[in-house]
């Protein structure tokens, strides 16, 4: 008889590993039952409802493209989406004009990091760490360390605002050749960019240590409600300075495709004779990840930005959602001086872009969940676009109960 053992499982040694911190908040949020319940967790625009937004300039797109079919997209992505993703960013700069650029469609704005490190790999560059900013979005860490980079970080955060001066004093110190994570703008999690003049510190330690700059710009739009002056530190390193960097774009944000995984990498080089190596080196490693990219959100982000009437309710749209969000900073802080919360709140008002940062404890999180339905990340990060004029109050009254009642 055979024997009904099993041999020894192959999976005997695995660890479970804790699901993703932000997508658990979501998670929790909707199965919350509570009515009062705020989702400020995740980084998705809502309207001043709380629902999800179709962007009307979306809307017109699928409108225009109607039954665009289900074919294979070209490894390298659609070419109509990259050349006009190429042109939002670039247009005007030399590296455009001299097609200096290589591109390549991705899965929104993690697939551009992904695809970025697996080519800066391929092409042996010679790159083996990756400096990204403390505290950071969630994911840098985990998928460059993936790819098998060491990953350092600089410390970005102090009393409500940018860290410069720890900042500036860590990057001097960094290896020279590795590559910097910058986010071009609406710094994830603490709303905290550099200024202008500080960029320009900021660019002359990474020219001066040969660092290679990689811009994850996945929130462009959402500080000024202009995709243009939001991507100002790209120009002043590419154009100003004539640097070689990679840039990475997602529409998830911008455009309200979530789902749809749309996103851009780019490399911007030295040479016009490198633009044809690196998209080579780009089709290869995402033929090794996904072999194709979406086809459909594609074709509707090419559509937006290719149709003159619908690119112009596609700024109106970044307008609309910037500017919601900035009155609900505004609101938020009014209310939290109403109730005269102790500390000074003035830092939601001065950071920008989606998130917020509030610099409360793990256990006053909890209090708010738990007493108030208020769900958040651990990091203490606020996603204002879930606040609206119906839920603001009872944020602001959690918070204010929370740091009066929990150390
Ligand atoms: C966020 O930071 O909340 C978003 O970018 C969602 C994500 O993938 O983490």
């Amino acid at each position: 008889m055979a024997s009904t053992q099993s041999p020894p499982s192959v999976f005997g040694s695995a660890t479970y590993i804790a699901p993703d911190a932000i997508f658990q908040v979501t998670k929790n949020y909707l199965a919350d039952s509570d009515p009062r319940k705020v989702n400020v967790g995740a980084g998705t625009y809502r309207d001043e409802n709380g629902n999800p937004w179709i962007l009307p300039s979306v809307r017109m797109a699928k409108e225009a493209i109607a039954d665009a079919g289900h074919e294979y997209s070209p490894i390298l992505g659609l070419k109509l989406f990259r050349d006009r993703a190429v042109k939002l960013a670039f247009q005007g700069m030399k590296a455009f004009d001299d097609n200096r650029i290589a591109s390549c469609q991705s899965l929104s704005g993690t697939g551009a990091l992904l695809l970025a490190g697996m080519a800066l790999k391929k092409a042996e560059s010679g790159i083996t760490e990756v400096i990204i900013t403390e505290p950071t979005w969630s994911n840098h860490e985990l998928l460059f360390s993936s790819m098998g980079f060491n990953v350092s970080k600089l410390p970005y955060y102090k009393a409500g605002t940018f860290d410069f001066e720890g900042y500036i004093q860590a990057l001097r110190s960094a290896p020279s050749g590795a590559a910097v994570v910058l986010h071009t703008c609406a710094h994830n999690p603490t709303g905290c960019d550099p200024s202008k003049e500080q960029w320009k510190e900021i660019a002359a330690v990474v020219q001066e240590k040969r660092l290679f700059p990689i811009f994850d710009s996945a929130y462009l739009g959402f500080n000024s409600g202009s995709y243009h002056d939001d991507a100002w530190a790209i120009r002043y390193f590419v154009d100003e300075l004539g640097l070689e960097a990679s840039i990475c774009l997602s529409f998830a944000k911008s455009m309200g495709l979530y789902g749809e995984r749309i996103g851009l990498v780019t490399f911007v080089t030295y040479s016009p004779d490198l633009t044809p190596t690196m998209e080579s080196i780009l089709e290869n490693v995402q033929r090794a990840t996904v072999s194709a990219p979406p086809f459909y959100g594609a074709n509707i982000a090419a559509t937006v930005l290719g149709t003159p009437e619908i690119a112009k309710q596609w700024a109106q749209d970044l307008v609309t959602m910037s500017s919601r969000i900035k009155s609900m900073r505004q609101k938020l802080y009014d209310e939290l001086v109403r109730l005269e919360t102790p500390g000074d709140w003035s830092h939601i008002v001065k950071q920008s872009g989606m998130f917020g940062y509030t610099g409360i404890s793990p256990a006053q999180i909890v209090y708010l969940r738990d007493k108030y339905h208020v769900h958040m990340a651990t990091t203490s990060r606020i996603s204002i676009a879930g606040l609206n004029d119906s839920n603001v109050e009872h944020f602001a009254k959690g918070l204010d109960d929370a740091v009066r009642t929990i150390e």
